[in-house]
């Protein structure tokens, strides 16, 4: 099968030709449709990342994909339509194959085409286990929601807003129309305007950016508000470490996945780029088959 493949931290993965994946009694093999980027991939690819996940080497990135099961473990059939996520100390999703404890799939919705379901994994998940099971974000309360744009602010948004929350999000240029659409209340565009100049006694912060804006939202939170972070630890703020769960899958597979752009898997390279600089609308895709 073809894989990207990373043999060198820091270096861009590269197109190769490796051996069909072999699965074990309670494995799936998938055929791969299509795969997410997440920055996790390139936080890994950099070598940044090896305390968390040590990634041996030579490495094929990549967690999130959609495809149809090809060899059926435990509970699927040969063809179901099925989207996952792999453990990132492994990898593997960037490929035409992937190998994969049954348990951890999910069907895929069927409301939306197969390749872009494969945006939903990390993102989606990543956005419920921050404001459901961290957060516990109630009816009426107020969120804000950081970069709403971007992969995780976009199910964010949605989550939110599904929640019964009032949404307010920071995005830029035409990001601010897309958190309208996806249901933001009122949305801030952060180049015009410092959000902790406007904004005062919100119940949750939803942090994806770190830094400088993790550190200003302490001051917009109500006393005894919840600041929630996702780029790495820090203090005075929860912070989320996703875990692989298919049945939180389930609850965030009729979200809408909001795609940025979709290139073919020989231009992983390019789609590392992309992401990296770090302003994408939604998610970046790799199309597989
Ligand atoms: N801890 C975990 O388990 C976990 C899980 C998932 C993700 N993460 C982390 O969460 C972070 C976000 O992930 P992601 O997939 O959502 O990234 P992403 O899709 O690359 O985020 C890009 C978005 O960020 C926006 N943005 C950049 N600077 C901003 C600012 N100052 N204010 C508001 N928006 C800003 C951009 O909008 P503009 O173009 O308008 O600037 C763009 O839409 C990453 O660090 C990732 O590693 C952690």
């Amino acid at each position: 099968m073809k894989a990207l493949q990373i043999t060198e931290f820091g270096k861009a993965p590269v197109l190769t030709e490796l051996p069909d994946p072999t699965p074990e009694p309670h494995q799936a093999v998938v055929d791969v449709v299509a795969a997410a980027i997440n920055p996790l991939d390139l936080k890994i690819a950099a070598g940044t990342m090896r305390d968390f996940f040590p990634a041996p080497l030579p490495y094929v990135p990549g967690t999130d994909f959609s495809g149809r099961i090809a060899t059926p473990g435990p509970g699927w059939q040969i063809g179901d339509p099925v989207i996952g996520r792999l453990d990132p100390g492994t990898g593997g999703a960037f490929a035409e194959k992937v190998v994969i404890d049954a348990a951890q799939l999910t069907s895929a919705p069927s409301q939306i085409e197969l390749k872009t379901a494969a945006g939903i994994p990390t993102a989606a998940a990543t956005a419920w286990q921050a404001l459901v099971e961290v957060a516990n974000v109630q009816p009426g309360q107020t969120v804000l929601i950081h970069a709403a744009a971007g992969g995780v602010g976009s199910f964010a948004v949605q989550i939110a807003r599904r929640l019964g929350a009032r949404v307010i999000a920071t995005a830029s240029g035409s990001g601010v129309a897309i958190a309208e659409k996806l249901g933001a209340d009122s949305v801030i565009d952060y180049r015009q305007t410092a959000f902790d100049s406007r904004l005062r006694g919100i119940d949750v912060v939803l942090d994806t950016v770190g830094g400088d804006v993790l550190t200003r939202s302490r001051a917009v939170l109500k006393p005894g508000g919840l600041l929630v972070t996702t780029p790495s630890p820090a203090e005075g703020a929860e912070f989320v470490f996703h875990t692989s769960d298919a049945a939180r899958l389930a609850k965030v597979a009729d979200l809408e996945v909001l795609v940025d752009r979709t290139l073919p898997l020989a231009d992983g390279a390019q789609a590392f780029a992309y992401l990296a600089e770090g302003h994408a609308r939604g998610k970046v895709l790799l199309s597989v088959a």
